[in-house]
């Protein structure tokens, strides 16, 4: 019988046998055709970002592992080791650009490679499928600048999971989150060790996650009409960003109807999707978006390389990302306006007052004393939240600012406001000099789902659930911002 050649397998089937492949064969498959690289480029290939294990040859791309687990002590070791010495190459770097200085040891080169990987990345590859990248770790990176960061999360507007642990990364690095609405699906953040961000970045965190305290989505308002038009040709992105696919099971999504002739919208939960088959839908998209484009920066470096050019791709797009901002500025504005630019940051010196009022204008209102099980009544099923508010989830499990000594009071009403955090049950506030059991209070009466287990603060803070609540995890760490390190 006639031997078939490989080009004339659909791309669906391609995608499949790419699936068995890892990063770096990716990469080499992108260089051999055109359409290998178009394949190349499907979404559903690049859920999982991990640059920093993949420049030192570990190309693992499955979900991110359990939260709690430990990372391996050697290689943190390891990848500490190579920050130092590729910071002391590129102060002599400055000095002397001769190629003897480039004359590197192994640790410089590996974090050398992983700079090159994650421009790269920002060049070629995010622009292509930056919407379908759920998870991006880059724990103790020593590459990575927050301009890089900037640039990720703009390209990157359905994240779930973001680890950035003991990176350098500054409050520069998630302007952005709040003008562009991109956090939107945020689950998990990990910002330990980030020791140079203060309350801007939880200020722009909140605001990125939504309010839920806007003005519910009324199916006859105005503005309901506009942004269900603006979003009506836009079904598989709605799916996109309802897939869940970290959780484990399937979720309802909105699709939205817009009927001319009728008097109003109908806006019914119709569609559950198996996360495998969304997969295929968003390849479709993805192809269907390609088509027409040609050369899609697939140079000498292929498609994690540094040489070509990239592209913006429907994440960016106007319809987008004007539906987003619209509300994430209001309400960053609202945020500034409400908390101003001058308080101290602890609740105590900024007056009880605000406190209060702060804690009863969110939904999710406490009531007698903490501890009762029937406190959060009141809150919002997580569908609810998901599918009935305007367009907020403030979705945020897991949240650690350990080490992030600078944050206070202040940065953690922020987080308080807007509906609070009805879904978080992991919050690490261990080294947090600044915080006071003020601050802790407010937070804490606004986050329902919180699990004492997992929840870390100072030692020496009289804080909320404080028999059942972890201690601080920093004194035995070493590396990590401690009040009684240097005991
Ligand atoms: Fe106080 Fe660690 S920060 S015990």
């Amino acid at each position: 019988h006639a031997s078939m050649h490989i080009s004339a397998l659909p791309q669906e089937v391609m995608v499949r046998l790419f699936r068995y492949l890892g990063p770096e064969d990716l990469c080499r498959c992108s260089q051999v055709c055109h359409s290998w690289a178009e394949v190349v480029k499907t979404g559903s290939l690049w859920r999982h970002l991990y640059p920093v294990r993949w420049a030192r040859g570990d190309y693992y791309r499955g979900p991110p592992g359990e939260p709690d687990q430990d990372p391996d002590e050697d290689w943190v070791r390891n990848l500490q080791e190579e920050g130092r010495a590729y910071q002391e190459w590129d102060e002599d770097a400055d000095v002397d650009e001769s190629e003897e200085a480039c004359e590197d040891s192994l640790a410089v080169s590996a974090v050398r490679k992983e700079k090159k990987l994650l421009n790269g990345m920002i060049q070629n590859l995010l622009p292509a499928v930056g919407s379908s990248v759920r998870t991006l770790s880059l724990a103790y990176s020593s590459a990575v600048s927050s301009k890089m960061v900037r640039q990720i999360l703009s390209l990157c507007p359905n994240l779930i999971h973001l680890d950035l642990t003991q990176t350098d990364v500054t409050d520069s690095a998630f302007e952005s989150w709040a003008e562009l609405g991109v956090c939107r699906s945020l689950e998990h953040l990990d910002l330990s060790g980030c020791e140079k961000i203060t309350d801007y970045t939880l200020k722009n965190l909140s605001v990125g996650l939504g309010d839920l305290t806007a003005p519910r989505f009324s199916k006859n308002s105005p503005d309901c009409k506009n942004k269900l038009l603006k979003t009506s040709s836009s079904a598989i992105q709605l799916l996109d960003r309802h897939s869940g696919y970290s959780l484990g099971r399937a979720r309802t999504a909105l699709v939205f109807k817009w009927r001319p002739g009728g008097r109003g919208m109908s806006c019914s939960p119709v569609w559950v999707l198996d996360p495998t088959e969304l997969a295929d839908i968003e390849d479709t998209a993805d192809w269907t978006r390609k088509e027409g484009v040609a050369g899609l920066g697939e140079g000498r470096g292929g498609i994690l390389g540094v040489q070509a050019g990239g592209r913006s791709c429907c994440c960016r797009s106007g319809t987008r990302r004007s539906f987003r901002t619209d509300i994430g500025s209001t309400y960053f504005q609202q945020l500034y306006g409400t908390l101003g630019e001058k308080q101290c940051g602890h609740s105590a010196c900024c007056g009880s007052d605000t406190v209060l009022r702060t804690v009863k204008e969110t939904q999710c209102e406490p009531q007698a004393t903490e501890g009762s099980t029937e406190l959060w009544t009141k809150c919002p099923s997580e569908g609810e939240i998901r599918t009935e508010q305007s367009g907020a989830c403030r979705a945020l499990r897991f949240l650690s600012l350990s080490g992030c000594y600078q944050i206070t009071d202040l940065g953690l009403r922020c987080l308080s406001q807007g509906g609070g955090l009805p879904l978080l049950e992991h919050l690490n506030l261990s080294g947090c000099l600044f915080i006071t059991e003020v601050g802790l209070h407010e937070l804490v009466s606004v986050c329902p789902s919180l699990n004492d287990e997992h929840f870390y603060y100072c030692d020496n803070i009289n804080g909320p659930h404080a028999d059942r609540a972890s201690g601080c995890q920093n004194l035995q760490c070493g590396f990590r911002v401690c009040c009684r390190s240097g005991e």
